[in-house]
């Protein structure tokens, strides 16, 4: 846990931060106690205390119900013969098991038709099993089937492993609780691995999503950023207050303004393991709380705004996962971290803030201040003249009242790089769609007094003045917007996950850059 929140130490010295630790695996907030191993074949024989299976329309014909059929002496399917245990996707049956099964427990998970389900099946099939069997502790948990190519094992891997943290980081007594080894038979070991790193990074970008705003605040997620590169193994670099005021990042720095808490810019570089492949840059935006600042929220729309952080913890944790895995393009991360607060000092409505880009800004509405912040951190980008940049936001409710909470909105100079992304999102069922950039949007953001303004002409296309507003600041660089306001953050539990931080594109960036 990150030190607590009220606020002693923040005078403290400003000081720039480099560390660059290759390598090691000390100890770390986000490691797991849990065990995660690929079981050879011997499933069947080898007691364990929950036993989990999935089940498709098929179920006559497959090999592993078939085993534990003969171990139970036909108890299974006469129990699927009644035809009361569902193979719909992601619905979960629990069955306490007579004699002869490994486990007292199990779990028949629904993985639905085979080519029809969703794309999306193994990791929500694996996550909503494990769920349903954390409601007390059991300390093996196995799961034997679900997956049927290398990349579904890697997503129920991830997927059972994102499962085991919620939200309920501070309740005293907890209602899940996660297994100490989890087990998954005749998986392959590299799939494995790939999985189990994914699957925690997501769950800490879940985690750090969830903190609440007095614990996770620019200096905190420093720590923690510090702290996962050190496990990790990638170099990072903090900018504060006094290097962003020489860097000239005015338009992070007016956001910033109205906090007590001061700013920090991170940056996590990743050498990859080919230096020959395009670089790619992760911009994320990390506003720890978004008050609106003189455009204030209204207390519904505020609430949840903790979470506007996002896609700066998705940036932390895809670079993790891209070092751990050593994976082979070359990554820069990006995070613009500040609070949006109301102060004698904050930012006001008609101030012009200049960029470090140059660019100056007129502030319509300070409640458009990830833009402002991604402004500079897309100009630092720059810096290390990428290949291509991909940034992650939770920009707009437009974006969310466009395409619901499940989809993330994809906008872009480079429809090729656009296409690149999607491409690798569906193909692990996270859910992307496009939103046009015609260049007559940018005539809203033109500016009066200023060279642009912070908000677009009235509400409509707001996701996507807010991206034009964006493109201003990448050159001709290749370059992807992803407005992830609605996909970060849920209000309701589903059975794959708790309510709250979700983790979401972590998954599909990582498939992007193994290709
Ligand atoms: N962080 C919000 C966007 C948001 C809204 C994220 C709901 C997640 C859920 C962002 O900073 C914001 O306030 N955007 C404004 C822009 C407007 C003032 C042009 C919005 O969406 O209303
Ligand atoms: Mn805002
Ligand atoms: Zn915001």
């Amino acid at each position: 846990m990150p030190c607590n929140g009220d606020g002693a130490g923040f005078l403290d010295a400003e000081r720039t931060v480099v560390s660059n630790v290759q390598g090691s695996s000390s100890a770390t907030r986000i490691r797991l106690a849990m065990k995660i191993e690929s079981l050879p074949s011997d499933w069947i024989s080898t007691p364990c205390d929950a036993l989990i299976l999935s089940v498709d329309e098929n179920w006559k014909g497959k090999e592993d119900l078939g085993r534990l059929n003969a171990s139970t002496s036909d108890w299974l399917f006469s129990v699927l013969q009644r035809g009361d245990v569902p193979t719909k996707p992601n619905r979960v049956t629990l069955l306490h098991a007579p004699a002869g099964s490994p486990a007292p427990l199990i779990a028949l998970v629904g993985t639905g038709a085979r080519g029809k389900a969703p794309v999306d099946t193994p990791f929500r099939a694996a996550a909503s099993a494990l769920r349903a069997v954390m409601t007390r502790n059991r300390s093996t948990v196995r799961i034997v089937g679900i997956a049927a190519s290398p990349q579904e094992e890697r997503a129920a891997v991830a997927g059972a492993v994102a499962a085991c943290s919620g939200q309920d980081l501070f309740r005293s007594e907890k209602s899940t609780f996660a297994p100490d080894i989890l087990q998954f038979a005749a998986y392959h070991p590299r799939q494995v691995e790939i999985g189990q790193v994914v699957g925690q990074s997501i769950q800490l970008v879940k985690r750090l999503v969830n903190l609440p705003p007095n614990y996770l605040y620019p200096e905190t997620f420093v720590d923690e950023a510090i702290s996962v590169s050190q496990e990790a193994g990638f170099g990072i670099e903090v900018w504060d207050l006094q290097r962003l005021q020489k860097e000239r990042c005015g338009a992070l720095l007016g956001v910033a303004r109205g906090s007590v808490r001061p700013p920090r810019l991170v940056i996590a570089r990743y050498q990859g393991t080919d230096s020959n492949l395009p670089s790619i840059a992760l911009v994320g935006k990390g506003v720890t709380f978004d008050s609106g600042g003189y455009s204030i929220k209204p207390n519904d729309g505020m609430l949840g705004m903790k979470a506007d952080m996002a896609g700066a913890a998705t940036v932390l944790g895809i670079i993790r996962a891209a070092s751990l895995l050593k994976l082979k393009p070359p990554i820069v991360g990006v995070m613009g971290l500040v609070e949006n607060l109301i102060s004698g000092d904050a930012f006001k409505l008609g101030d012009v803030l200049t960029a470090r880009s140059g660019k100056t800004i007129e502030i319509h509405n300070t409640d458009a201040e990830g833009r402002l912040v991604l402004a500079d951190c897309l100009n630092v980008a720059l810096d290390y003249r990428p290949n291509k940049i991909v940034d992650f936001a939770t920009l707009t409710g437009a974006c969310v009242v466009a395409l619901g909470n499940d989809v993330v909105g994809l906008m872009t100079n480079d429809p090729p790089w656009q296409k690149e992304i999607q491409s690798a999102a569906d193909g692990c069922g996270e859910y992307t769609w496009p939103l046009p950039m015609f260049p007559f949007y940018s005539e809203q953001i033109a500016g009066k007094v200023a060279d642009i303004k912070n908000v677009g002409e009235g509400r409509w296309g707001g996701a996507i003045t807010a991206a034009k507003f964006l493109e201003e600041f990448v050159g001709t660089t290749p370059w992807t917007h992803l407005d992830i306001a609605g996909p970060a953050y849920t209000e309701s539990s589903k059975p794959w996950g708790d309510a709250g931080g979700t983790g979401a594109m972590v998954r599909s960036m990582v498939e992007l850059l193994m290709k």
